[in-house]
């Protein structure tokens, strides 16, 4: 390393919650602990590719600590190995000459999968990293949890909880369709918060029989309204998820419509009114709450000693309460999904919560022993 320390720092993918916090405490970290130089690229790996990076100094990342959106901006198309400013090329090379050019140590990149794995790419031609997990989806391998989700599951939680009261006004099934294309945290764990009657995750694909039956079987029991609460990337046994048409582009296929599709499904088998709520991007801005900046500062300041550490090509971590690292190989396209014995899928289970599927067996659920809830 050369005498001043000078690290890189980037922002990737859809952006989340508590983004400026860990700009801030990877900024703040290096700069008084160990007097480093920081470099802000714009626009996640698009910053790198078309070299646009700006100094940021301590009164830059002073006060950003509550803001949602990232300071430095984000992209989640970006891609240095196949990028499609330039025909889908490979600009690696160029990249890894620029981060030498600007004499960096280190960068540190704060993302998801699709950040995690062209960092690990970066990391085997020679770029010294680390990753920061982040998306409001949970679903980063090797962390029990992201910052970001956090927050969207209190704002799914907030829209269940204003959707309970119209839907018992209006004696209406509603259904409210949240983020997460293979995982389905976000549903899950709002889900519970907002004692929704039924609860559709990607990892269980439901029978619409069933779902229609626990409908069915509400009207007839008094209770007059049911709330749903579904993952965009949920589907039925034996059907598709649904897809918004097209890609992005970097070529990503984008989830959506489910609510509707599941609003058309149940219509012919239940009485009762239907309507559909799409949460959507609302579930990512704002500022994050109170856990995930005090998750997002750890992290940070975690991030901040591992990069004077030299311990690269690793992602920062959180497993039984501790801050540790993963290295990047094992984070690279992977999801962590919600597991068939997860505690919280047990806890719904137990308190009357459907999960779409005829006869669910809490049997398959872990030694009670074991139920962390993480
Ligand atoms: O990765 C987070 C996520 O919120 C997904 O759940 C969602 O499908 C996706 O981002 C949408 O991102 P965008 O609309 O920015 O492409």
């Amino acid at each position: 390393m050369s005498s001043v320390l000078r690290v890189g720092l980037l922002t990737g993918g859809g952006d989340c919650p508590g983004l400026n916090a860990v700009i801030r405490a990877v900024s703040k970290s290096l700069i008084l602990q160990h007097r480093a130089q920081i470099v802000g690229f714009e626009n996640g790996y698009e910053g790198l590719i078309k070299q646009r990076s700006r100094r940021l100094e301590y009164a830059d990342v002073s006060g950003i600590l509550t803001l949602g959106g990232t300071v430095l901006g984000t992209s989640n198309t970006a891609n240095p190995f196949r990028y499609y400013g330039r025909g889908d090329a490979d600009v690696s090379r160029s990249v890894l000459q620029y981060y030498h050019q600007l004499g960096l140590d280190a960068v540190v990149a704060i993302g998801g999968d699709g950040t995690m794995s062209i960092l690990h790419q970066l990391q085997e031609i020679g770029l010294q990293c680390v990753g920061v997990p982040k998306t409001i989806d949970n679903d980063l391998v090797g962390t029990d949890r992201t910052f970001g989700f956090d927050t969207a599951v209190s704002i799914a939680a907030d829209a269940i909880d204003r959707l309970q009261s119209t839907a018992q006004a209006h004696s209406r099934v509603m259904i409210i369709e949240t983020m997460g294309r293979h995982a389905g945290w976000i549903a899950l764990y709002a889900g519970v918060a907002g004692a929704s009657d039924i609860i559709l995750i990607p990892e269980l694909p439901y029978d619409i029989d069933e779902v229609a039956r626990v409908c069915r079987e509400r009207e007839i029991g008094g209770q007059n309204f049911t709330i749903i609460t579904v993952a965009e990337g949920a589907r039925a046994a034996g059907g598709d998820s649904a897809m918004l048409e097209g890609t992005d582009r970097g070529g990503n296929l984008r989830f959506g419509g489910i609510g509707h599709l599941l609003q058309e499904q149940l219509s012919t088998r239940i009485r009762s009114q239907l309507r559909t709520s799409i949460l959507g991007h609302v579930q990512r801005g704002g500022t994050p709450t109170a856990f995930d900046r005090t998750l997002a500062t750890a992290f940070g300041s975690y991030a901040a000693a591992m990069v004077a550490d030299k311990q690269f090509g690793r992602m920062v971590t959180l497993h039984n309460n501790q801050l540790g690292s993963i290295s990047l190989s094992e984070v690279a396209n992977r999801t962590r999904t919600v597991p068939v014995d997860s505690p919280m899928l047990a806890a719904a289970i137990a308190v009357g919560t459907s999960v779409g599927v005829k006869d669910f067996d809490l049997r398959m659920q872990g030694d009670i022993e074991t139920r962390a809830v993480t």
